[in-house]
């Protein structure tokens, strides 16, 4: 059964999430909580790099660790910041990609938070069955 979503919990636990960033370069902290469909809530944070491109978001973190163990039914995901940005655009590409469904909360450091969907992100996202594999030159 789908989990209820208690948005106010998720939030919180994407706030302190925030903590746990690597961001020497921009300090800008970010913080992830991804709710799973069994009910289970994984963490991600920005984790920077001196290599600036090789800089991985919080979202991405969060999802891309859900799938390594074994998650795949995603419900929502929390993100936190100190200003309540809103997730960048290959974050939301993947969001389009692993969880179409998912309910997206932005969050400020206060725990003020919006709610919206992937789609209205992302609307029109390139998909995999976009993909035709053209003939062999
Ligand atoms: N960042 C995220 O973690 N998620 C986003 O959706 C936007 C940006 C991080 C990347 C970088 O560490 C810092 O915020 C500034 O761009």
């Amino acid at each position: 059964m789908t989990p209820t979503i208690n948005a106010i919990a998720l939030v919180q636990q994407a706030i302190a999430a925030r903590q746990r960033a690597y961001a020497p370069y921009s300090r800008y902290l970010v913080g992830a909580a991804l709710l799973t469909s069994d009910g289970t809530v994984l963490l991600g944070c920005n984790v920077e790099n001196a290599s600036y491109p090789a800089t991985i978001c919080a979202e991405r973190v969060a999802l891309t660790a859900a799938v390594a163990q074994g998650y795949r039914d995603f419900v929502a995901i929390a993100v936190a910041t100190q200003n309540g940005g809103t997730p960048c655009g290959i974050c939301r590409q993947v969001m389009a990609e692993l969880a179409p469904a998912m309910t997206v909360l932005i969050a400020d450091a206060a725990g003020n938070f919006r709610t919206t969907t992937v789609p209205e992100l992302l609307p029109g996202a390139f998909r995999g069955d976009s993909l035709v594999i053209e003939p062999a030159k």
